[in-house]
């Protein structure tokens, strides 16, 4: 039982036995037990407070662009940062909230004649999440553009900091267990169609060589060293090998689609099947990047 006194405080949205599969790109997994949007920072900061006051274990939602969840979905609380999603000019810096989405970001610096976002361009997922793992792509990642960052750690006090050198490394942070209230972003002036135009460009060619949005969670497996992981798999004669309705996709080896209908349970065979074939062949182990709620 969540205290009293903060339920009547409490003016996010609340929700039992919610369905997580419709808040995943992958459009896989079962409920959670409490899904929670808090609406704003103090109410974030409330509202995780009640959860470790009871002992309700609880897990952060982002864009749920790189999240596999269970077919029997996740005890506890599932808090969403959706609804703290604005975002501000600073000088030459955007301040966006953990809930905006990376696409509105790029929108807002493009009208801004702001360069440097462009490197975000085509990337799903919120700023919370993308900052934790340090979303990126051949362009960049997110972590070159951060120039301050607040954080609430697990004592409820905001930290406020620039990030030192090494707290992003490919695809992670150190974040730890602290939640990504916001990041300032470092950018610069430019024109705003010369921005306009290399966004266009790198969202054309994301489309050119990847599968959509939805039905996928991007890349499944990190890079290994040197060397792509789409790659390999597509060089192991991975393309279009499928477990009940998902299948590794003909487009981009890395990506894994699920097809209307897949589960948790197919992905998981589909991520053994395909490290099995990639270890058989080039003797590399593939570590798998999606974050999993198993
Ligand atoms: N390739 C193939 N077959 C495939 C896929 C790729 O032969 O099925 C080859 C390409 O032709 C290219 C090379 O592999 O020569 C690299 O491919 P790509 O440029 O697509 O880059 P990637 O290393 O596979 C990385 C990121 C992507 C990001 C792209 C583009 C990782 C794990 N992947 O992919 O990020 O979008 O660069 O910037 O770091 C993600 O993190 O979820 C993600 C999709």
């Amino acid at each position: 039982m969540l205290p009293a006194g903060w339920r009547r405080r409490y003016r996010g949205l609340l929700e039992r036995e919610a369905p997580l599969a419709p808040r995943t790109t992958w459009r896989i997994g079962g409920p959670a037990d409490l899904y929670l949007e808090p609406a704003s920072v103090d109410e974030l900061a409330a509202t995780l407070g009640a959860l470790r006051a009871v002992g309700m274990p609880y897990r952060l939602l982002g864009g749920g662009s790189n999240l596999l969840v269970a077919d029997s979905g996740v005890r506890g609380a599932v808090v969403s940062l959706e609804r703290l999603a604005s975002l501000h000019r600073m000088g030459d810096a955007i301040v966006a909230e953990a809930g905006a989405r990376l696409a509105s970001v790029v929108r807002f610096a493009v009208e801004g004649g702001l360069a440097g976002a462009e490197k975000l361009a085509g990337i799903p997922g919120r700023v919370g999440g993308a900052v934790f793992g340090n979303a990126g792509g051949r362009h960049g990642d997110i972590g070159s553009l951060v120039a301050r960052l607040t954080l609430l750690a697990p004592d409820g006090r905001l930290e406020r900091f620039a990030p030192p050198k090494g707290f992003f490394a490919y695809r992670q942070s150190q974040v730890g267990d602290r939640v990504v209230v916001d990041a300032s972003l470092r950018l610069a002036p430019d024109g705003a169609a010369a921005v306009r135009e290399r966004t266009r460009r790198i969202v054309e060619e994301r489309r050119r060589t990847q599968p959509g949005w939805v039905g996928n969670a991007g890349c499944v497996f990190k890079n290994p060293p040197g060397d792509s992981a789409g790659r390999l798999i597509d060089a192991a004669g991975c393309k279009g090998m499928g477990v009940g309705r998902v299948h590794v996709s003909t487009l981009h080896a890395n990506f894994f689609e699920n097809g209307g209908g897949g589960s948790c349970d197919d992905v998981l065979r589909l991520i053994e099947r395909v490290q099995g074939r990639v270890r058989a062949v080039h003797a590399v182990d593939l570590e798998v990047e999606v974050r999993q709620w198993l």
